[in-house]
């Protein structure tokens, strides 16, 4: 139970910075009232405690799970802006206690004057461009989705779900392992951009040390005139008027008219039923619902709780591998963002998907072509970015989110005198046929940037429901392409196996996406997570000498999730909230 005074004390007016900061002991009494599992009848999972206590503060004073999602997110957009934050993009599902399902997608979109060959330097597409620097920001999108999701279904005043993010920002907050990590890993970058290297690095250069207070005041200023002015703030007004002259400066594109011109847009969500289950996904411009469904379909026709059963469990993560290579290669070449592109229907039709199926050998791995045979040569980084956030309150609203700024600290620029880091969300187009961005993937024409188009996208929020049309299990995850397979992973072994949320998070986990042609597994596998998973792994052994190519690599990616338990005596509804291992992420409860 969280019993913290600090987030809960005001009145649905706004008080901002006139609220106590949290004193040590109530700092200590809240973090023992947190962990990586939690149930309760109001929850919320995150990479940050303190998102998640956010969060779950919303709750307490009469918000309901939208609300809480909507503070957990401008919340990690001060304490884990390498992740997330105003100048990035979300893809937000919801369920509303009424049963009605809503995919709000608050994904980035290219500048009007983008063009196909924008990243090409002297013939040859140059990455650098599309990920550093101006030409690598869309047109941010979380707070137009965060607006459309909180006019609509928030039961607090805009301007509350922001109290706690403007005091972290304003009185500053503790830099965390990530935090760190990131800064160091891209400093050099960093550099280039004065106004960045104000914010994240000390006046000297150096770094903020773990631990070590980081104060945003220029981000808390942001903070207080979105909550103040809402929405348009932000996109037809200063904040808007700012970044644009700031990216045209430095020879970006993006422009006042599109800020002006965007707009979250509702999508119709991606079902699917998979044994008993219905499975709600996110439709394009994320790839990931169309491709859980398709694996979800290729999976139904084999006995996955059989395969896990019998001896050392190989034929299932065999299956399981082969099933995201064949969808990976279906997103190389069909996905791409369907206001622009049309997406075939037949992906996910039982005649093709049946078809996929039979292509699966369960003697030896399967090399699968590809539709244009592009190659890539990249290694996947395996570095974790994005994140995603995942609330439940006790009406039945549930919402699973998940947000970027693509790779660590977006294209590292932060505008001037805002705090705002901005995405470099550009790199999750096809920049070039057969070129690999960020994550190694490829991709085709249908991806390729066009002006006003959506990048696709691997976040993946996903909502489970029952045979009764309740919600029962919900799954999102950060790390790029690996987001679609783990959060494959996870709803499988709820689904197939009955194992709890938290386990199935915690449990090792594999990755296939197509190109490279490598079997990415933690090695751990076979059991929970753990980075000491030594190097002769039977179940690994087991996958090469069925034809594996395979890599062992730290981990894959990073899930939080949460599950309806059965109903407590009193007839009220128990949720189980949970966090990665792999992560920094305390769940919150009350
Ligand atoms: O939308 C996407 O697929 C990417 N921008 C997500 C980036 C991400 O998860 C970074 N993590 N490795």
């Amino acid at each position: 139970m969280i019993t913290r005074r600090g987030f809960l004390s005001h009145s649905t007016a706004m008080t901002t910075l006139a609220l106590a900061p949290l004193n040590a002991q109530e700092k200590s009494a809240a973090s023992k009232t947190q962990s990586r599992v939690m149930s309760g009848s109001s929850v919320a999972a995150t990479v940050h405690p303190l998102a998640s206590q956010a969060a779950v503060s919303m709750m307490a004073q009469g918000g309901n799970a939208i609300d809480a999602a909507i503070a957990a997110s401008v919340y990690l957009s001060v304490v884990d802006g390498h992740n997330s934050g105003l100048g990035g993009g979300c893809l937000m599902l919801i369920r509303r206690s009424d049963g009605s399902l809503h995919a709000i997608d608050g994904r980035e979109k290219a500048p009007a004057s983008a063009s196909k060959d924008m990243f090409f330097k002297n013939g040859v597409a140059d990455v650098k461009l599309s990920q550093d620097g101006p030409l690598a920001c869309g047109v941010p999108g979380l707070i137009a989705a965060l607006h459309s999701a909180h006019s609509r279904f928030g039961k607090l005043p805009w301007g509350d779900l922001f109290v706690p993010a403007i005091r972290a920002a304003h009185d500053g907050c503790k830099v965390s392992r990530s935090n760190y990590n990131t800064i160091k890993a891209e400093q050099e970058v960093i550099k280039r951009f004065p106004a960045s290297a104000k914010v994240l690095l000390k006046s000297d250069g150096s770094l903020y040390e773990i631990g070590e207070t980081l104060i945003q005041r220029d981000l808390a200023k942001t903070l207080e005139s979105i909550a103040k002015n809402g929405r348009d703030w932000f996109y037809q007004g200063e904040f808007a008027e700012q970044c644009a002259s700031h990216l045209r400066e430095q020879g970006g594109m993006l422009t006042l008219n599109d800020f002006k011109n965007y707009e979250a847009k509702d999508r119709p969500p991606v079902r699917t039923n998979y044994r008993g289950f219905q499975v709600v996904g996110f439709p394009t411009p994320s790839s990931g619902g169309i491709h859980i469904q398709q694996m979800l379909q290729i999976l139904s026709r084999f006995p996955l709780k059989q395969l896990y059963e019998q001896g050392d469990s190989v034929n299932y993560y065999h299956v399981l591998g082969e099933a995201m290579k064949l969808a990976f290669a279906d997103r190389a070449h069909y996905l791409g963002d369907s206001d622009f592109v049309e997406v075939p229907s037949f992906l996910t039709s039982m005649e093709y998907t049946d078809a996929l199926a039979k292509r699966i050998d369960m003697e030896k791995s399967t090399r699968v072509p590809g539709h244009n045979d592009s190659k890539s040569n990249a290694i996947d980084d395996g570095k974790k970015h994005t994140t995603h956030m995942t609330t439940a309150d006790r009406d039945g609203n549930w919402v699973a989110l998940t947000a970027t700024v693509n790779t660590s600290w977006g294209n590292k620029m932060i505008v001037p005198g805002t705090g705002v880091v901005l995405n470099d969300e550009m790199d999750d187009f096809s920049i070039s046929p057969g070129v690999p961005n960020a994550f190694g993937l490829v991709g085709s024409r249908a991806n390729a940037i066009e002006p006003g188009k959506r990048p696709l996208s691997s976040m993946s929020p996903t909502i489970v429901l029952d045979a009764m049309n309740e919600p029962s299990l919900t799954c999102g995850a950060a790390g790029g392409p690996r987001i679609i397979n783990a959060t494959l992973q996870t709803l499988l072994r709820c689904m197939d196996l009955g194992t709890s949320m938290g386990d199935a998070i915690a449990a090792s986990r594999i990755h296939h996406q197509w190109q490279p042609d490598l079997l990415y597994c933690e090695s751990s596998l076979g059991g929970p997570y753990s980075r000491e998973g030594g190097s002769n792994n039977p179940i690994v052994e087991s996958l090469k000498a069925k034809g594996h190519e395979v890599k062992l690599i730290g981990n894959i990616a990073i899930a939080q999730g949460i599950e309806r338990a059965k109903k407590e005596p009193d007839g009220g509804v128990a949720l189980i909230a949970a966090c990665d291992p792999r992560g920094e992420g305390m769940a919150a409860v009350i």
